[in-house]
């Protein structure tokens, strides 16, 4: 029998009245029983959370650097068990898994590292003008308050990490709410939290259900939300809450530019190589996952064939085979919007060169040319195993096309000229651009956030850090400078 898996109310387990069914996306057998806070057991986390606010903020640098160190160190020892976790109930294949493994520990690490240097204070002088005659003033930073953090379900331990680790550096309480389809990760990291000497109710990882949120976005106790999902969903929080902080980690359609001088069998090689990995990754379940393909006209028709080849070449099934490249999206659903998608952009005139069969919650790995402008597949985020592919006459032309998007996460650009590295960085609407490879490169600590409908605030580490304080002002009088 399936145990029940307790949520994290305030540092500690508990169990609430009902309970949710966590179920693999590969094969529907039962991955977990979770349990559902109730509504009283909500409240006692945000008052836990709100009462612990001044503490935790006034905490030692060296305490929640330990904690985080602490977290860090249990995710490397136990990193085989959490990736097999992942890949259950996310349907993750497990070499992906691991690879997200690694980035949580590096993610609690880099907290660590930045919670010891953040907020040393800054000091000015003020003596420019007459009027500040022996005043300094030293400006630190404080949380804005207790975080509502709301995780999606595509990395569903690293997401988290993303929300938890840069609040806990910075001293500010954080209430998680971990996707539904994948929360047992989440529970997982409450387990290595609850490990740590972190004040009571500095920390809650609550299951509660999407049509029970509302209430904890409305809650004035909690005045920011970091939110990864959905742009419809994304904004319908920020509408309903215009006087909170919100950081938006919203979709994309990101591209990857291929230019002329990108033309050596080798460099087209390794272009289409890195592709099809990464428009097929986590069955392209993310935001960085490359949709579109911009090939210059005088690479275009070498580069076609070689995706189409590096594309058939993934390997996909059981995401629990290590060999496996693709395993299948979060759901049947998912993957049903997705065919319907390709449908519509054949039916419209889209050529299909490979792929375009689902089975179950599996989709295969595909590729189109000449998509129709105003179809889904060229106007939305697919977040599928899809890839379109779009010829065009030089460096103007690709930006040109990069841009025609209502999303601006990140672009590749595959060029091996430092002018145009530079032209793309000035042009690209977008928050991130890789030189000489796909989109979908990121570093844990690097600013990672998009412009447009991608969304807005940024993570990544010492970003998120920032986000989540602001800068207070301590002016001194009557100094000898
Ligand atoms: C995302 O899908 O937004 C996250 C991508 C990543 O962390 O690699």
């Amino acid at each position: 029998m399936t145990s029940t898996h307790a949520f994290w109310l305030a540092g500690r387990q508990a169990t609430g009245e009902d309970t949710f069914d966590v179920t693999s996306p590969w094969d529907g057998r039962l991955v977990g029983k979770v349990s559902v806070p109730t509504d009283a057991q909500v409240e006692e986390a945000v008052a836990a959370a709100h009462a612990v606010l001044d503490e935790f903020a006034a905490t030692p640098a060296h305490v929640r650097a330990a904690a985080l160190d602490h977290v860090g160190k249990r995710l490397a020892e136990r990193a085989e068990e959490i990736a097999q976790l992942i890949t259950a109930e996310n349907g993750k294949p497990v070499k992906w898994a691991r690879g997200e493994v690694g980035r949580a520990v590096s993610v609690f690490r880099l907290a660590a590292e930045e919670a010891r240097r953040f907020n040393g204070g800054e000091a000015q002088r003020l003596d420019t003008d007459p009027g500040g005659q022996g005043r300094l003033a030293v400006t630190r930073r404080f949380p804005k308050g207790v975080v509502l953090g709301i995780a999606p379900f595509n990395f569903p331990l690293n997401l988290c990490a993303h929300k938890v680790a840069p609040a806990i550096a910075a001293g500010a309480p954080i209430i998680l709410k971990p996707a539904p389809a994948t929360p047992l990760s989440a529970l997982l990291l409450g387990e290595l939290l609850a490990e740590t000497d972190l004040p009571a109710g500095s920390w809650s990882v609550l299951t509660v259900p999407n049509d029970r949120m509302p209430a904890l976005v409305q809650d004035e106790r909690l005045p920011v939300i970091s939110f990864t999902g959905s742009d419809k969903v994304g904004y319908a929080i920020e509408a309903s809450v215009p006087h909170k902080h919100c950081t938006l980690e919203l979709g994309g359609n990101a591209a990857a530019v291929v230019l002329a001088d990108w033309s050596s069998d080798e460099d087209l090689d390794w272009a289409a190589n890195r592709i099809a990995t990464f428009s097929n990754y986590q069955a392209g379940q993310s935001c960085i996952s490359v949709q579109r393909v911009i090939a210059d006209a005088s690479v275009h028709d070498r580069l076609l064939p070689r995706i189409v080849a590096a594309v058939e070449a993934q390997n996909t099934g059981d995401p629990s085979d290590p060999a496996t490249d693709v395993g299948p999206l979060v759901s049947e659903d998912a993957a049903r919007r997705v065919e319907s998608w390709v449908d519509e952009a054949v039916n419209a005139g889209a050529k299909l060169l490979t792929g375009g069969k689902r089975d179950g919650a599996s989709y295969a790995p595909t590729v189109l040319t000449d998509v129709p402008a105003g179809v889904a597949l060229a106007t939305e985020e697919v977040f599928g195993p899809v890839l379109t592919v779009q010829k065009v006459n030089g460096e103007a032309e690709a930006f040109a096309a990069v841009n025609d998007s209502k999303f601006g996460l990140q672009a590749g650009v595959f060029t091996h000229d430092l002018q145009t590295a530079f032209r793309a960085h000035r042009a690209l609407e977008v928050g991130g651009v890789i030189i000489g490879d796909a989109p979908s490169y990121r570093a844990d600590q690097m600013p990672y956030g998009g412009v447009k409908q991608s969304g807005v605030g940024r993570e990544g580490v010492r970003s998120a850090m920032e986000d989540y304080t602001y800068e207070r002002v301590l002016v001194l009088t009557g100094l000898a400078l």
